[in-house]
């Protein structure tokens, strides 16, 4: 099969914000305890945050990391999670009916995210609280001093505001499984008001309504033009989130980045429909707060362990593909998508596993995470792709390849995926518009076995290759795509 794609930086979408490389930290399973906070762990520093998951983190670029939940935000008070630790309540917590021992909170989430080199992404819990209680936060975060919620904050070490620029509104407010479930209405008018109160705490900060739990919900469009009608003003973000999981259909599953397209297409025009409706000049954001691929289900609920095993997906090869083309995905939509984190960081869906006492290692999603904030700079591109087309039962005939390229002053890279199972793809770069690229390099992820997977036994059991392409100038170059592949070109 052949394939060629058209390159030319007139092609711009919009700038790739850094945020587009979140992730997202809840206390959800083995993701905080035993995950990034294990006091006694050989690596862990003298705070208990785990410095060889703390080296992964960096490693892997990851830009802005969302807190403290998900479902899990829905029943926390974050006033558990302050001031001396031997004084804080165990609480159940009814989302992943666990116990929370709160003895990781706040302040340990910010010396964490201090370390990690990340910025906080903060969740307010509108699910069984409301707006006293999201101001009390915010307050005690970001207010210098000089009240009681400040001078409590710099009581519990302190002494500085955390000054944290972006927030959620509550998490999933859509899902009948949400604590404090809402209808749009509801959910519109304390989003409004919350925000509202908010902004006169910290004028500065960015806020993150609500969107729909994903694209399929019965309510998508609707809950998000309700919402958004009610909080138009106040909100800057709206969220969107998505996980893919494997059925046995592996062609469906590789094109599953169909789906996100078509997904961030209708919020766009259903934000930009209330802008026009309600005669409004600012353009509302996408903030994707949750994408991944997750098919295990394991949450066994009634337990009250803590930190029980929940959702360690062991990810292979073509999950690492589909990952990639996620992330393709979003790089298609940079005018509008201001933020992205995958879910989750550690251990459930993640790109990094650890076993508690022993080692951390890398999933095979680490990597196309890592190649697109390492190399994704600058513009987004569109590219002009000429491709064939493969049969899916989900999603019809797609094209066999997809790809987008950023640019800077560095160059051009390309991030393309085959998602044909069985051929590979010869891709013609034409580089007319590019005339001074003197070298390529090239990154592959791909396997004969699309099942293969790192394992604690195995870490570097699926690994990328590096190889230089010859570069002819004035011609066009030619890539060789395996099937099931993900790819990084970068033309300098
Ligand atoms: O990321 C796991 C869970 O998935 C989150 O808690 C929730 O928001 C979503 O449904």
């Amino acid at each position: 099969k052949t394939a060629t794609l058209i390159l030319d930086p007139a092609f711009r979408v919009g700038p790739v914000r850094p945020r587009l490389f979140g992730s997202f930290v809840e206390h959800m399973g083995r993701c905080v305890y035993t995950g990034i906070y294990e006091p006694g762990h050989p690596r862990a520093d003298a705070d208990g945050l785990r410095e060889d998951v703390l080296a992964l983190t960096r490693e892997m670029g990851v830009s802005v990391v969302r807190y403290p939940g998900g479902n899990f935000v829905s029943g926390y008070r974050w006033e558990d999670g302050v001031g001396p630790v031997e004084e804080r309540p165990a609480r159940l917590d009814l989302a992943w009916q666990s116990l929370e021992t709160n003895a990781f909170g706040l302040h340990e989430f910010m010396t964490w995210a201090d370390r990690a080199g990340v910025e906080p992404m903060m969740a307010v819990n509108l699910g069984t609280r409301g707006v006293q209680e999201a101001v009390d936060l915010l307050e005690y975060c970001n207010h210098p001093g000089g009240t009681a919620l400040s001078d409590r904050r710099v009581k519990n070490g302190r002494t500085e505001p955390y000054g944290i620029g972006l927030w959620c509104l509550g998490n999933e407010m859509d899902g009948p499984w949400q604590i404090g479930h809402k209808t749009a209405t509801e959910y519109g008018r304390l989003a409004q008001e919350t925000g509202k109160a908010m902004k006169l705490v910290d004028p500065s900060v960015e806020l993150v309504a609500c969107g729909s739990s994903n694209g399929h919900m019965p309510t998508f469009g609707s809950w998000e033009a309700t919402v958004l009608e009610h909080c138009y003003d106040e909100a800057d973000y709206v969220s969107l989130h998505a996980y893919y999981g494997q059925d046995g259909d592996l062609p469906s599953f590789l094109a599953s980045a169909v789906d996100m397209d078509a997904f961030i297409d209708g919020v766009i025009a259903t934000a930009d429909h209330v802008r026009a409706k309600l005669h409004k000049s600012k353009r509302i954001q996408l903030s994707f707060d949750e994408w991944n691929v997750w098919y295990t289900d394991s949450f066994e609920g009634g337990t009250w362990e803590q930190a029980p095993r929940m959702s360690e997906d062991l990810f292979n090869v073509a999950d690492a593909v589909v990952v990639g083309n996620l992330l393709i995905s979003l790089l298609k939509h940079a005018d509008r998508v201001g933020v992205a984190c995958q879910a989750q960081l550690a251990n459930l869906l993640a790109p990094i596993r650890t076993e508690p006492g022993g080692p951390a290692w890398r999933q095979t999603i680490f990597h196309p995470f890592a190649h697109a904030a390492a190399y994704a700079k600058g513009d987004a591109l569109r590219v002009v792709l000429d491709a064939p087309r493969v049969e899916t039962a989900k999603y019809g005939d797609v094209p066999v390849v997809d790809a987008v390229a950023t640019h800077d002053d560095d160059g051009v890279t390309v991030f393309a995926v085959n998602r044909d199972v069985e051929e590979s793809v010869g891709l013609t770069l034409d580089l007319r518009a590019l005339p001074g690229v003197r070298s390529a390099e090239r990154i592959v992820l791909s396997d004969a076995d699309t099942g293969a997977a790192n394992t604690e036994a195995e870490p570097g059991r699926v690994t990328p290759q590096r190889s230089e392409v010859p570069v002819r100038a004035g011609e066009p170059l030619l890539v060789e795509l395996p099937p099931v592949s993900w790819n990084v070109i970068r033309l300098t």
